[in-house]
């Protein structure tokens, strides 16, 4: 890290390839006795060197938005046919790029947006493959900001309106329903509401197939959390026991299961490493300023996220119990409050965990700050993957 940190400055985001492959392969051998595509979900990190080196071991993509399309054509164009396009508010030029560029399949969230896929596969002469998302209605136990799986969420559709329509699309020559596809949520620790969900999802497959409408494939979304709190982390056991929840509950299903796990292929492949600047006292407590603020690493922030933090060099003494908060003008930018943490000096570097997923992918100009360097390290190498920002990158859209 201080190797590191001496080349390309703080704040520095560093991430793992190696890690990342594995959680990979974990995916694909855990589904290797059946038709599978594990859709890496872009936005969790969507670093181009990142998605080509999952494109790489046959990973596909979940995307949300025009934007992400094109980082998958710049990254990995050959991987555009492994790509699913998700996300509630499409628009016609988003549309129209991904089914120019042949996509694999759009999980269609409403039944205004399927009239829309259906005109513009129409115009453009393209063939429409989709899947609907469905809202299987099943709680899953995740902060609120990123639970998405109740009929009160505005994600997907009803359940109960999905079988009509399928059958309404039947008649289009220009819709072809692929597959079936639902997302309950996100940093959700146990297996269960992934299996209730799927069971959900099998009942309406067997209806469509008395319909005579026979789907290839289910998609069960993103979702699996991580332990941001422990350092022993079992990723082969929390893996098994997810694909067990989902493969008990696809039964007799025959077709391709596709998965869309973000969060659980990056966030522990990465750190955030921070210089201290200060070492503020101020009444009863201890504030360790860094030169990272909540504009670079906004989930504690945000969702009062907890995130590991360790001093890169140790230095000995009595742990303390200190505040690390940034330099930005907001009592919300705090990475931890009231933690304990060995004796800290300025200047110090710390390494804030598990930073690799909803980091840098979050991250803002706020307060006018460049957004940090990113280096990834594959085996002994390290490489810039992003340079640091810089003022003429910031101003350059702007007009006086
Ligand atoms: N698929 C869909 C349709 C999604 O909406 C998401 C995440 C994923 C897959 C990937 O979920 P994952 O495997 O990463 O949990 N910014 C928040 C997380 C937001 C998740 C949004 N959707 C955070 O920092 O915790």
């Amino acid at each position: 890290m201080e190797a590191l940190v001496r080349k390309f400055g703080t704040p520095l985001y560093v991430y793992s390839a190696d890690q990342i492959l594995e959680r990979l392969t974990l995916f694909q051998q855990a589904l290797a006795h059946r038709a599978h595509l594990v859709c890496y979900a872009v936005k969790a990190n969507s670093a181009l060197a990142i998605l080509r080196l999952l494109a790489a071991r046959g990973a596909g993509f979940d995307i949300v938005s025009g934007g992400e399309l094109e980082r998958v054509l710049a990254a990995a164009p050959d991987a555009v046919s492994r790509v699913v396009y998700s996300g509630v508010g499409k628009t016609v030029a988003e549309i129209d790029l991904a089914l120019r560029s042949g996509i694999l399949a759009f999980n269609v969230e409403s039944e205004a947006e399927l009239d829309l896929l259906a005109a513009r596969a129409a115009k453009l002469r393209t063939p429409a493959r989709f899947a609907l998302r469905v809202n299987p209605d099943v709680f899953a136990e995740t902060h609120p900001y990123i639970s998405t799986g109740l009929r009160q969420h505005k994600f997907g559709i009803d359940i109960r309106k999905a079988l009509a329509l399928y059958r309404g699309a039947a008649g289009n020559r220009w819709l072809q329903a692929y597959g079936v596809s639902f997302h309950i949520g996100s940093q959700i620790r146990s297996a269960e509401p992934f299996g209730a969900a799927m069971q959900r999802v099998g009942k309406l497959l067997a209806q469509l197939r008395r319909s005579g409408i026979e789907l290839q494939a289910i998609d069960a979304g993103g979702g699996l959390g991580i332990d941001y709190h422990s350092e022993h982390f079992d990723a082969p056991a929390k893996v098994a026991e997810y694909a067990a929840a989902l493969n008990q509950a696809l039964d007799g299903f025959a077709g391709r299961l596709l998965i869309e796990p973000g969060r659980f292929l990056v966030a522990q492949a990465g750190a955030l490493v921070a210089r201290v600047l200060q070492v503020k006292r101020s009444g009863s407590k201890t504030f360790l300023i860094t030169d990272a603020a909540m504009n670079d690493l906004i989930r504690p922030a945000l969702y009062q996220a907890h995130h590991e933090i360790v001093p890169v060099q140790t230095r000995a003494g009595k742990p303390r119990i200190v505040d690390v908060v940034g330099p930005v003008c907001e009592t919300g930018d705090f990475f931890a409050r009231d933690r304990k943490l060995p004796p800290i000096e300025p200047g110090d570097l710390l390494a804030l965990l598990d930073a690799g997923a909803y980091g840098m992918a979050q991250s803002s100009n706020y307060n006018t700050r460049l957004r940090p360097a990113e280096v990834l390290v594959e085996g002994a190498r390290a490489r810039l993957i992003r340079r640091r920002e810089t003022m003429a990158d910031l101003l350059a859209p702007e007009i006086l």
